[in-house]
């Protein structure tokens, strides 16, 4: 991401704030929750079935592969939900509802 003191465009970032497994993490206004985690390094939130990581798969909420559970509701698709300041992310496995912590 450019940052906003050198974007051509002039854009302003309205920072955010969320809150993913209790830690912080920083983002802006207009990115989705995935995007916020992308861009803090986090690539996975998830754990399917098999063991394996998931997190973003398609990025247009078809595949349903970066769930979480997003101020306590959930299998919210992150690649589709807008970040909002203040947002509580609970990282789940694929049973429904279930919350996990992944250790980054
Ligand atoms: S990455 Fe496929 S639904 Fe979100």
């Amino acid at each position: 991401m450019i940052p906003a003191h050198v974007d051509p465009l002039g854009r302003a970032d309205r920072p955010l704030t969320i809150v993913v497994d209790g830690a912080e993490v920083s983002g802006v206004h207009g990115q989705t929750l995935a995007t916020v985690l992308l861009a803090a390094d986090r690539s996975h939130w998830r754990t399917a079935p098999n063991g394996g990581p998931r997190g973003v798969f398609c990025g247009i909420g078809v595949c349903f592969d970066c769930v979480a559970t997003v101020n306590g509701v959930p299998d919210i698709r992150l690649c589709r939900r807008p970040a909002r300041d203040g947002d509580t992310i609970a990282t789940q496995t694929r049973v429904t509802g279930a919350v996990e912590t992944i250790d980054e």
